[in-house]
């Protein structure tokens, strides 16, 4: 989808809190939470450190210019999944958290194949696309939860491949969607990189 990546895909390490904690991605609920996920801020929640020391692989990803554009996160998990796998149990990857700053946000104009957001989506994907290939989880399967009311989101994931798995589901007082996409193996098997440089 992108053609010349321009974002700087850097990990995520404990030491860089101090450097995310103006991040900011939208006053909803949801958006409030995913800004104190990074800066591990969420109270009663699960943040992004608990994430990095339970496995989860997390990047910052910048413009040349040292801006953070936005974040995205890598973790395995098991779903039931009866199709198309054709067993009871899958373990696959999950995106635990992923956002685009505010300030980037349907950034740059014109067409959303060239925004921030779909490098950064397709970057997810090509990376556990990868992840699959080296034997980090055995099921191609990459998987999300949204909030149903994120409209926004649910149109970019849309966009980029993923669709519906289920129902909306309760949660905490509101409904939680599930998400998937199978992950395409032979598009990168050949390609061989993630969409983004990392240096
Ligand atoms: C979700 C997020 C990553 C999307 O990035 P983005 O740059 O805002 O997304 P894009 O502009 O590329 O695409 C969103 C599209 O949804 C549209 N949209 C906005 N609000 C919408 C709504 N309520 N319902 C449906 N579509 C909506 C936008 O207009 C845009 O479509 P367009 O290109 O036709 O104008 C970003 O908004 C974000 O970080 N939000 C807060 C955190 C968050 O929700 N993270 C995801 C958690 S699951």
């Amino acid at each position: 989808m992108i053609e010349t990546p321009r974002l700087i895909r850097l990990s995520f390490i404990e030491e860089d809190l101090s450097a995310v904690q103006g991040f900011a991605c939208g006053n909803e609920p949801w958006a409030v939470y995913l800004a104190q996920w990074i800066t591990n801020t969420a109270p009663d929640e699960k943040n992004v450190i608990e994430h990095l020391r339970d496995g989860t692989k997390v990047w910052l990803y910048l413009t040349g210019q040292g801006d953070i554009v936005g974040y995205g996160s890598l973790g395995i998990t098991t779903w039931k999944y009866p199709e198309p796998l054709g067993s009871e149990k899958a373990t696959i990857a999950v995106i635990p958290a992923v956002a685009v700053s505010s300030a980037f946000q349907s950034q740059p104009p014109g067409d959303w194949r060239q925004r921030y957001s779909t490098e950064i989506l397709s970057d997810l994907i090509a990376t556990a696309t990868q992840d699959h290939l080296t034997g980090r989880f055995p099921d191609p399967v990459l998987g999300l939860f949204v909030d149903a009311r994120n409209g926004r989101a649910k149109k970019l994931y849309t966009r980029v491949g993923f669709t519906d798995y289920g129902k909306p589901f309760k949660r905490d007082g509101y409904y939680d969607q599930r998400m998937r996409i199978k992950l395409d193996v032979s598009a990168i098997a050949n390609s061989g990189q993630s969409t983004t440089g990392e240096p």
